[in-house]
């Protein structure tokens, strides 16, 4: 098949379809797991460094590859079919209605803890962030890990404070050595992280926006979309990922408006890159441009790849055009300014 765009620096890789994860691979991931191994895993999101929730020299194991401070919580992946009474000690009416409408999805609930479980993964707070994860290779293995009833400590696989990971060989190139395997899941099909919700209070609130938007929410909660979306309250749960300067690569970042780039990156292309969700300006030296979809569901699935691919030309500079205000970006608006590190 010809593709007209190939060769095209504007071109988006076309997604590698889904590769075979064998029955054998996802029994010998749970041995693994079981055994207090590390696991790179796809979720829908982003792919997880996968710990048994329940072995916290795992889950200390997790920390030290990642680089990640010992006081940053990770979230718990859980079964479909797993009962979330396990880990939290109450599901709130709130909860209940955001899982029975967004599990298995690209939603994390923080609630409060159960008094002596996960403790390594709660990094001490008194609340745990469960997960249902929306993707089948993930779901097999939790299908299997101690009958059903485990749960994977999982954040993001990659080094802490760097671009997470949307396929299996990114996880390989950046934490190869530290996982017994990495599950190939294919490309992730929503390519940002999770939305996190606050469930552990009486007014639910995103902490992290994410692949779950708040209008979506806010439709099944019977709230304004605003109230979901309003600022911590003093005391509120701490969200490392909301550290100003995360999800970056090593190329310095920063936002520019589309008038800035058509006027000054002409004259710099060899040296900067630039990703944005349009064509490059017309008679410009296209080499360094990424172009990404225009719709933001469609933006967020390819940003993190794009951003590796800029990152790895080893440019000066790579410029990113700064994407619309309304909510519907709310999660890429927040990646984008936390990987220019500008919180
Ligand atoms: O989509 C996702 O959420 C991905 C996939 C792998 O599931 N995971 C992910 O994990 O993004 P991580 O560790 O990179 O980010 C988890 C975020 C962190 O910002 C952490 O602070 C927050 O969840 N978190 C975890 N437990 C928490 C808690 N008890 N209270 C508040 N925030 C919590
Ligand atoms: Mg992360």
């Amino acid at each position: 098949m010809t593709n007209p765009e190939a060769g095209s620096p504007t071109a988006r890789a076309a997604a590698p379809a889904a590769p075979a994860v064998s029955a054998r691979d996802i029994q010998q991931a749970v041995r693994r797991l079981e055994a207090g191994e590390l696991v790179g895993l796809p979720t829908e999101t982003v792919y997880g460094l996968a710990a048994d929730a329940a072995n916290d020299s795992a889950v200390r194991a997790i920390y030290a590859a990642k680089g990640r401070p010992a006081d940053h919580p990770v979230i718990v992946h859980l079964h479909r079919d797993a009962d979330p009474l396990r880990w939290a000690s109450r599901v709130t009416p709130a909860a209940q209605r955001l899982i029975d409408a967004f599990w298995p999805g690209p939603l994390t609930l923080v609630l409060p803890r159960r008094e002596g479980v996960a403790g390594v993964c709660a990094a001490g707070q008194d609340t745990i962030a469960l997960r249902c994860p929306d993707h089948a290779v993930a779901q097999a293995v939790l299908a299997l890990l101690h009958g059903g009833q485990g749960g994977l400590a999982a954040p993001s696989a990659n080094r802490f404070g760097r671009i997470s990971p949307t396929r299996a060989e990114h996880v390989r190139a950046e934490l190869g050595a530290a996982v017994a395997m990495v599950l190939d899941g294919g490309e992730c099909a929503v390519g940002i992280e999770s939305t996190i919700v606050d469930c552990s209070c009486a007014n639910p609130r995103i902490l992290r926006p994410g692949g779950l938007s708040a209008a979506e929410l806010a439709r099944v909660l019977g709230v304004a979309p605003d109230e979901l979306r309003a600022a911590a309250a003093p005391g509120a749960p701490r969200v490392p990922g909301a550290l100003a300067s995360h999800y970056a690569p090593r190329t310095p970042l920063h936002q520019r408006s589309a008038a800035q780039i058509d006027a000054q990156w002409p004259a710099q292309a060899r040296q900067v890159a630039v990703l944005a969700p349009r064509a490059a300006p017309a008679g410009a030296q296209h080499a360094n441009w990424r172009r990404l979809p225009g719709a933001p569901e469609a933006y967020a699935q390819g940003l993190y790849a794009a951003l590796r691919e800029l990152d790895a030309l080893g440019l000066r500079e790579i410029w990113v055009e700064a994407v619309p205000g309304q909510p519907a970006w709310d999660a890429v608006r927040d990646r984008l300014r936390r990987a220019c590190g500008a919180g």
